[in-house]
């Protein structure tokens, strides 16, 4: 398959990279458009959160893809983009976050990283993924949080625009792997994901799971082992409970 086409577009400020590529998707603009900020005014985290972060001290960029998958699947965009955000860390500076289910990249419990995935149909019924993405670069996120950043970690500052660049590198063959070897993205998510093993209390709207998360099935959910059944969970917030001995 012939390499996508990546459009950079870059803010001084914007509201949020995730609602500019929404609105973009929805009036028909290709996969491969990317938005990145050095200031988000009205940044956004998963489960209506709020992402904020001081100019230039992080990476803020969403992604805009349109995989051939069903939208049951699409997840896994932002799995892809959490891997490649990973990669390219280790080219970078040689930190290897880990990724804690559903979207965080972390550094041992410290959250250095996070994503929010949204699907969209346009007009013409047209699925397409944005995926949002947030390092902590310089600056360890909102106090009391526990968050980390790249440069307390690695001791290394970066360029936003060149982790954009590298991340983009290495988002392209697991695009590919989205669409055409799903079980070698769901690999690398496995052995990434900090999750698996762990005793997890899992915080969803409709109430909280505990036990011990085994896997993932084909779609990246995360699996948990109650006293009494396994659970398959799509959506929440996990807490790791205890360090695996
Ligand atoms: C989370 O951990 O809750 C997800 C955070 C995602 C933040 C990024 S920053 C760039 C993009 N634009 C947004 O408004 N949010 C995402």
């Amino acid at each position: 398959m012939a390499a996508r086409v990546w459009r950079i577009e870059e803010f001084v400020e914007i509201d949020s990279t995730n609602s500019y590529l929404v609105a973009r998707a929805r009036d028909g603009a290709p996969e491969g458009l990317v938005a990145r900020a050095d200031f988000q005014t009205a940044g956004r985290g998963r489960l209506d959160r709020r992402w904020e972060a001081p100019p230039r001290s992080g990476l803020l960029a969403s992604l805009l893809f349109r995989p051939g998958v069903a939208s049951e699947q699409h997840y896994l965009a932002a799995v892809a983009v959490a891997l490649s955000a990973r990669a390219a860390l280790v080219r970078l500076c040689g930190l290897r976050p880990d990724l804690k289910w559903p979207n965080d990249l972390v550094v041992g419990d410290r959250k250095v990283g996070g994503l929010l995935g949204e699907s969209v149909v346009d007009a013409q019924g047209r699925d397409a993924v944005v995926v949002g993405i947030g390092v902590n670069l310089t600056t360890d996120g909102p106090p009391g949080v526990g968050g980390t950043s790249v440069f307390r970690e690695a001791g290394v500052t970066i360029e936003p625009r060149a982790l954009l660049d590298l991340l983009i590198d290495e988002v392209e063959p697991r695009l590919s792997w989205l669409d055409d070897d799903r079980d070698r993205l769901l690999a690398e998510f496995g052995g990434a994901l900090a999750t698996v093993g762990r005793a997890v209390r899992v915080e969803m709207p409709g109430g909280t799971v505990e036990g011990t998360a085994t896997g993932i099935d084909g779609g990246g959910r995360l699996i948990v082992r109650t006293e009494s059944e396994e659970r398959v969970v799509s959506v929440g917030d996990v807490v790791h409970l205890r360090t695996p001995a």
